[in-house]
């Protein structure tokens, strides 16, 4: 998906310069699934939240360059105090992360004292800092699953947090009223439409969909979940009910398969600022590099390190 213009004119010669100056920084690029094709092509690694929050505190590296949102290269930062992480573009945010503050957060703690809080991992600092333990859709009913409490405040995600509640029916799973506005905006009819169309392929779908489409999906997962289970399904057509740079990925694992995207708004601008000029231009000038505050860095690694905890076993 590269843009009219600039970037689409000097594509090879930005991708030949950041290639130069990864080399001379000895930095690691990693991208998540939903940025252009030409980031992921330059990428080491693409992958979902998860996995690049894993991938970081495995790498050696000091220096990344984080192709995503800034609650991400956050994250990265907050799991590895001793690397310099960079957003290639400061204003890259996530209207999720927006929909919910530490203050309204402890409300919410003091209506429900007996409840532990799980956060997922699409939020700021200060609230992961005031949750019990961070998640992301790859790994939320699992956690939610490992807390000891029976009662859980679930934020800031009503979509995942009501689907994390029909697979651990046995805990009581309070919702906050935060929601994807890209994944919002895929409909039911808008589904109903593509299976008409394409009636052999099957429907994926991300859980911060709707729960009328998410009833619709033949499979429910994050995004490494969907690149995983389409690999391995026979299948040869499908429906993809999230973010559509997610089908960069999607076509190179699986070059005779088709893909279909049931809704053109599938499309999240903050994904999209990030552009190979704004990736070289980080590198040269090692921009803008993401540091929580110590105040709020303690908390905030803690809900994530506990996170890493419940799950690395299962890597
Ligand atoms: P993943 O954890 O599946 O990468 O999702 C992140 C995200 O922002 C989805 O909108
Ligand atoms: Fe945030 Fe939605 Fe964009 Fe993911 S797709 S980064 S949740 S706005």
């Amino acid at each position: 998906m590269i843009r009219e213009g600039f970037d689409c004119k000097y594509k090879e010669h930005l991708q030949r310069k950041i290639s130069e100056l990864k080399k001379e920084r000895g930095a690691l690029i990693i991208a998540h699934s939903y940025q252009r094709d030409e980031i992921q092509e330059i990428a080491d690694i693409t992958g979902d939240s998860y996995a690049l929050a894993r991938a970081v505190t495995m790498a050696t590296q000091k220096t990344v360059v984080f192709c995503g949102v800034s609650f991400m290269a956050e994250s990265a930062s907050l799991l590895n105090p001793d690397k310099v992480v960079l957003l290639p573009v400061k204003e890259a945010g996530c209207p999720l992360a927006e929909m919910i503050t530490a203050e309204k957060l402890r409300k919410k703690k003091d209506e429900y004292p007996e409840a532990a809080v799980v956060c997922y991992v699409n939020s700021s600092a200060a609230v992961k800092a005031e949750s019990d333990i961070c998640c992301t859709s790859s790994n939320a009913v699992e956690v939610v699953r490992s807390m000891k409490e029976d009662k859980i405040i679930f934020v800031p995600d009503k979509n995942l947090g009501r689907y994390v509640r029909e697979q651990v029916p046995d805990k009581e799973v309070i919702l906050w009223d935060g929601c994807c506005v890209v994944h919002m905006r895929l409909t039911q009819e808008e589904v109903l439409n593509a299976r008409r169309a394409h009636p052999d392929a099957e429907f994926i779908a991300h859980p911060e969909c709707r729960k009328e489409v998410l009833d619709m999906a033949d499979y429910i997962g994050s995004t490494a979940g969907m690149v995983k289970y389409v690999k391995n399904c026979p299948r040869e057509e499908f429906i993809v009910g999230t973010e559509m740079g997610i089908i960069y990925k999607l076509r190179q694992d699986n070059p005779g398969k088709k893909f279909y995207v049931p809704t053109k708004l599938f499309v999240c601008a903050n994904m999209k600022l990030t552009t190979l000029g704004w990736v070289a231009r980080s590198l040269e000038q090692m921009e803008w590099e993401v540091r929580v505050p110590d105040e709020i860095a303690t908390g905030a690694r803690r809900s994530l390190e506990r996170m890493l905890e419940v799950t690395q076993k299962k890597l």
